[in-house]
């Protein structure tokens, strides 16, 4: 008999045993009075055990689901900001047809095509001391201390076409820190709209970044300013239309200074040299 084979029969054969064991035990407690202290415990225990065990099954058995479902959801946001998504969007199959992920090295503006895009989950990477940097307070406008050395964008296409460059980003507001993405026109300058699709802010007050009247309001706003600089900011009050200035300038929420502030900042950084700003000059040179 070989090795493995003996210890499975040994295994088995002692699980019988247990069985055994475990029978004549229920059997005594099966003849106890209902009200007896010894048949409450070993009922309640038992009861503890098989929902343990029913939960454990569940939670394995449900974890591929779940992360199809994650996935599934951060495709819709994705389709979202690139104004792909309507009622009966099959996710899956419009973004397989129409966007195309990319690994970028902040650094370097470069693309890095030796990471496989689909399966980098950046924002597990932010957190990785492996895969991450620390960002010096000085610098760090969006208050999220450390950010992955890749990132992940999107291209949005159609055929051979740019027609979307969405770029992941994040910041404090007041409560939490604001996930989101803003899509630019391939000019790499001009936005075409934001989703901030993960934030704890107040309903309501903070928490209307997620309206669609105020997202509406980024068509058509411009980044960079002549110079070169992130002029793209949330100003309290309203837009003035008449000044020159208006195409940089975004409706602040009314009632969440804070917030507005938190979604000035995030663009501030992720637009700025710390973050897209170098691969946008990239996009903008090259073509
Ligand atoms: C319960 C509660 C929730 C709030 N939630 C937010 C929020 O999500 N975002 C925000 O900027 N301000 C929020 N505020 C208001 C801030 O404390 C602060 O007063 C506000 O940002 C100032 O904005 P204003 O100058 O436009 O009034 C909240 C206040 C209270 C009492």
């Amino acid at each position: 008999m070989l090795n493995a084979e003996k210890k499975t029969s040994k295994y088995n054969e002692q699980l019988c045993q247990y069985y055994e064991q475990f029978k004549v035990y229920r059997d005594k407690v099966l003849v106890l009075s209902n009200d007896s202290l010894e048949k409450t415990i070993a009922v309640a225990l038992a009861l503890c055990l098989v929902c343990a065990v029913l939960v454990s099954l569940a939670t394995v058995a449900l974890r591929p689901l779940q992360s199809y479902n994650k996935a599934l959801d951060m495709k819709k946001n994705i389709l979202d900001v690139a104004g792909l998504l309507q009622d009966n969007t099959d996710i899956d199959q419009a973004f397989k047809e129409r966007i195309e992920s990319k690994i970028v090295d902040l650094k370097t503006g470069e693309y890095i095509d030796s990471i496989n895009a689909d399966d980098y989950d950046q924002r597990k990477a932010a957190k990785d001391p492996a895969q991450n940097e620390l960002i010096p307070v000085d610098k760090d406008i969006a208050s999220i201390r450390m950010k992955a050395k890749y990132t992940k964008i999107y291209l949005v296409k159609k055929g051979d076409q740019l027609q979307s460059i969405i770029l992941p980003v994040n910041g404090y507001g007041l409560w939490s820190t604001m996930y989101g993405f803003l899509a630019l026109e391939p000019d790499a300058q001009t936005v075409q709209s934001i989703n901030l699709y993960d934030q704890a802010e107040t309903p309501g007050l903070g928490g209307e970044v997620v309206n669609p009247i105020w997202r509406a309001l980024w068509k058509g706003k411009k980044v960079y300013s002549d110079k070169g600089d992130v002029a793209l900011t949330l100003v309290k009050g309203g837009v003035d239309e008449s000044r020159a200035d208006a195409v940089y300038k975004v409706d602040g929420l009314a009632g969440a200074t804070l917030t507005s502030r938190g979604v000035s900042n995030l663009v501030q950084y992720w637009m700025g040299a710390e973050g897209f700003a170098t691969y946008l000059n990239k996009i903008r040179t090259k073509g």
